[in-house]
């Protein structure tokens, strides 16, 4: 198969699956503990239903989304990934263009291997970043200074990093500091010729956004070692505090779960939020984004921009958490195999997948304007569906 063959985000993740070392696919693909909350995130979006209306005029489409002051091409945009030029060498600026040329926003990981400097000038209007507070809070303003300086126009503080989580596949696999990456994971990384091509010609990639802080001439190996003393830690609403004071613009947090925590951010002034459960990368047994959202929506959805993350693979995904209350979501997954899988070409190949598959629910369910999606769209009693079962 090659990117042409894909016709939708499934093709795009075995593609990848089969361009880059295991022990990297795991990385990207696994979850935590029993990896339930893969499933689970999935699964969230086939419990809901959507009642087609028909004799509709569906002659002329539109996705056209507003938040915060900018209207984007579509409700869905590309989520923080760490690590991506491991994956695909430049795959961060592979995606950084991709939004740019679709108009929809892509947020810059916090543990990028590409700056944030460099992000603005690819993508200066679409381009957020994603901030992960250093435990050396002076890191952490000096970042949100250099990002505000640089006119990003949102910036997205995750919380939902209090420790580390227990990725099994990663400590089998032997990933982690140090690396200790068995004879076979090494093997199969020599089976990767496309992959291996980019790691002899650039080896491990750095985390450009913590080079200011390291010492002059830091490997990358150094710069990863100072993330790693730096990070997790926990945060408070303090922080959320002096967020708010010292950045400017747009300001969202990601991974908010619980409503008490939207009603407080909500009052410490935060613009908008992703509910998110790491794309059930840190929680194995957290509830689903989407599960969460009707209640956060009813909290607070007239005061904030309520987004969501995790598990969203098909267009109908993006109606459906539209019709439950998100204005917009994001996609960490998918996007980032399209990039591995294609390049360039395989991260606009992703982005454009989910926007025709958008089109054609809304064509079939009689709602040509997606802002307008509601909730009476949605089935009520809906049994699970398994959107995988053989047919
Ligand atoms: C490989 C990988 C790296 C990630 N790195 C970050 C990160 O640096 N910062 C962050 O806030 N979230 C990170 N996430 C979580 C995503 O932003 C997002 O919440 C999640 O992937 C959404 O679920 P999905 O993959 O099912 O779309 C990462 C996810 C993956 C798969």
């Amino acid at each position: 198969m090659n990117i042409d063959d894909c016709i939708n985000l499934e093709d795009l993740r075995k593609l990848a699956k089969k361009r880059i070392p295991k022990v990297l696919y795991d990385f990207i693909e696994g979850g935590v503990d029993d990896e339930y909350g893969l499933a689970c995130n999935e699964d969230a979006f086939c419990r809901h239903a959507l009642l087609p209306r028909y004799m509709v005029d569906i002659s002329s489409l539109d996705q056209s989304t507003e938040i915060f002051g900018r209207t984007y091409s579509s409700a869905y945009g590309i989520a923080p990934t760490g690590g991506i030029g491991n994956f695909r060498h430049g795959g961060d600026m592979m995606l950084a263009r991709a939004a740019r040329n679709a108009n929809i926003p892509f947020i810059m990981s916090g543990a990028a291997t590409a700056s944030m400097e460099e992000m603005v000038k690819v993508a200066p209007e679409h381009g957020w970043y994603q901030i992960y507070t250093a435990r050396d809070r002076a890191i952490a303003e000096d970042q949100v200074k250099r990002a505000a300086d640089l006119g990003i126009p949102a910036l997205v503080v995750t919380v939902d990093v209090p420790v580390s989580s227990n990725r099994e596949r990663n400590r089998r696999n032997g990933v982690g500091r140090p690396l200790r990456l068995s004879l076979g994971a090494r093997l199969d990384a020599l089976r990767r010729p496309f992959w291996l091509k980019d790691y002899i010609a650039h080896g491990i990639v750095m985390l450009p956004n913590w080079q200011p802080y390291a010492h002059e001439g830091a490997s990358a190996d150094e710069i990863s070692e100072l993330f790693s003393r730096q990070l997790p830690n926990s945060l408070s609403w303090k922080d959320i505090q002096s967020y708010r004071e010292l950045w400017p613009r747009t300001l969202v947090l990601k991974g908010v779960m619980h409503t008490d925590d939207a009603i407080r951010a909500a009052e410490i002034g935060v613009d908008g939020l992703i509910i998110s459960n790491h794309g059930a990368r840190q929680l194995d047994r957290a509830a689903s984004s989407l599960d969460v959202l009707p209640r956060i929506d009813q909290a607070v959805g007239e005061r904030m921009t309520l987004m969501l993350d995790g598990g969203v693979r098909r267009g109908a995904d993006v109606v459906i958490a539209r019709a439950l209350g998100a204005k917009f979501v994001f996609l960490g997954r998918p996007t980032l195999y399209g990039a591995i899988a294609g390049g360039d070409g395989g991260a606009a190949k992703a982005v454009r997948i989910l926007r025709d598959e958008i089109d054609k629910v809304m064509s079939q369910i009689g709602c040509p304007v997606l802002s307008q999606v509601a909730p009476d769209i949605l089935h009520q009693d809906a049994d699970p569906l398994h959107r995988n079962a053989p047919t």
